[in-house]
């Protein structure tokens, strides 16, 4: 039997057109440009209107992904949405994706994985299709944070930002496509990155509306710590397994969290800031569509071409990591 190699066959992203940026925030909460700047790297962020919601975003950078893929719809088996804000608790969002871009031969389903989701998307369906269970996958993340971010906690409400970004991932040539990957969590880290209202563990009542129980809580100061730390043990692990080094590496795109946390996995990494890609400064933290947002507008400016060794890594509440080399 033939085990084909997956990789990425196109690719496309989508975010909302209103923009929040460091000056509105500082009429918001006690914060300023200079704090925001320093110490996440954020200039702004893209803000969802009311209205907007997550799967609109997601069909968007979905449809141009297929387009650009040059495949239909009814040619993909699996749409995985990784997102921590779906439209709705059911149905899933990769279900109501499946609807509206008429993927008809598909599964739809949701993974929340916080902002490793795309990651653990890519290595579900790296075996499925490996493993000859399906062709064509859509792995999406997508999301609109900014609905569950408190704005009166500047903590958190500087940092998170919106949109989606979308991959079509199929067989490719032997040498090619997902060389290694890895996924894991920490479930001991629960109150690092958590939002405890809403669930069936403190379901929704006025009196977890009132209190906020449903905005995302954070002690961003010990995340820091473990992202570093996770980020940079996963991606040494992965570049070894894929036989590769750093020095191999032509773009590292690390999950857009903070500046300072990108630095600090590339330090301890010893790969060259050039190589490392950011757009924190535009986009702030989209979660789990920040790695395929990035990847896309690395493909489109051409930093990533044909027979670029990438390395992808994340990390997020739950907490989630996980590392993925590719050879496009
Ligand atoms: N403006 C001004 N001051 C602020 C702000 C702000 N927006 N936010 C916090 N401060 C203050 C704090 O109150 C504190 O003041 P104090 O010393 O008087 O108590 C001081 O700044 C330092 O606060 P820290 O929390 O230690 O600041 P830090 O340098 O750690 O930066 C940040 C905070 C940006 C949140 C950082 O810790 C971070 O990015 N953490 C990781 C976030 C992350 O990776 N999340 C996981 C992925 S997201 C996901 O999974 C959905």
């Amino acid at each position: 039997m033939t085990s084909p190699n997956a990789g990425i066959i196109g690719m496309g992203h989508a975010y909302p057109e209103g923009i929040l940026t460091n000056a509105d925030l500082e009429k918001m909460v006690d914060t300023n440009d200079e704090w925001i700047t320093s110490r996440t790297g954020i200039k702004q962020r893209h803000k969802a209107a009311d209205g907007e919601y997550t799967s609109q975003f997601a069909v968007k950078a979905a449809s141009q992904a297929l387009q650009r893929s040059k495949l239909s719809a009814e040619d993909i088996d699996i749409i995985i949405c990784a997102t921590t804000t779906p439209d709705q608790i059911l149905p899933s969002t990769g279900a109501l994706i499946q609807a509206q871009i008429g993927a008809n031969n598909a599964a739809g389903m949701d993974i929340f994985a916080a902002c490793s989701g795309f990651l653990y998307g890519l290595t579900m369906v790296e075996s499925m299709i490996r493993t000859g269970q399906i062709k064509h996958a859509l792995v999406i993340g997508a999301e609109v944070l900014t609905r569950y971010v408190d704005y009166t906690d500047r903590g958190t409400c500087v940092i998170f930002g919106d949109g989606a970004g979308a991959a079509v991932v199929g067989p490719v040539a032997e040498g090619k496509g997902i060389l290694a990957t890895k996924i894991r969590s920490d479930g001991r880290y629960e109150d690092q990155l958590f939002a405890p209202g809403g669930g069936t563990k403190l379901g929704t009542t006025h009196a977890t509306i009132d209190n906020g129980d449903h905005f995302f809580k954070m002690r961003g100061n010990e995340l820091f710590k473990v992202a570093v730390r996770s980020m940079a043990e996963v991606s040494a692990e992965m570049l070894a397994k894929a036989g590769y080094t750093v020095d191999d590496v032509d773009i590292v795109i690390p999950h857009q969290a903070n500046q300072r946390i990108t630095d600090a996995v590339a330090s301890r990494l010893g790969v060259s800031e050039e190589k490392v890609y950011s757009n924190i400064a535009e986009h702030g933290n989209t979660s789990s569509a920040s790695i395929p947002i990035a990847m896309d507008e690395c493909i489109q400016s051409g930093r990533i071409k044909e027979g670029s060794l990438v390395l992808l890594t994340a990390f997020g509440g739950g907490v989630t990591w996980g590392g993925t080399v590719i050879r496009f």
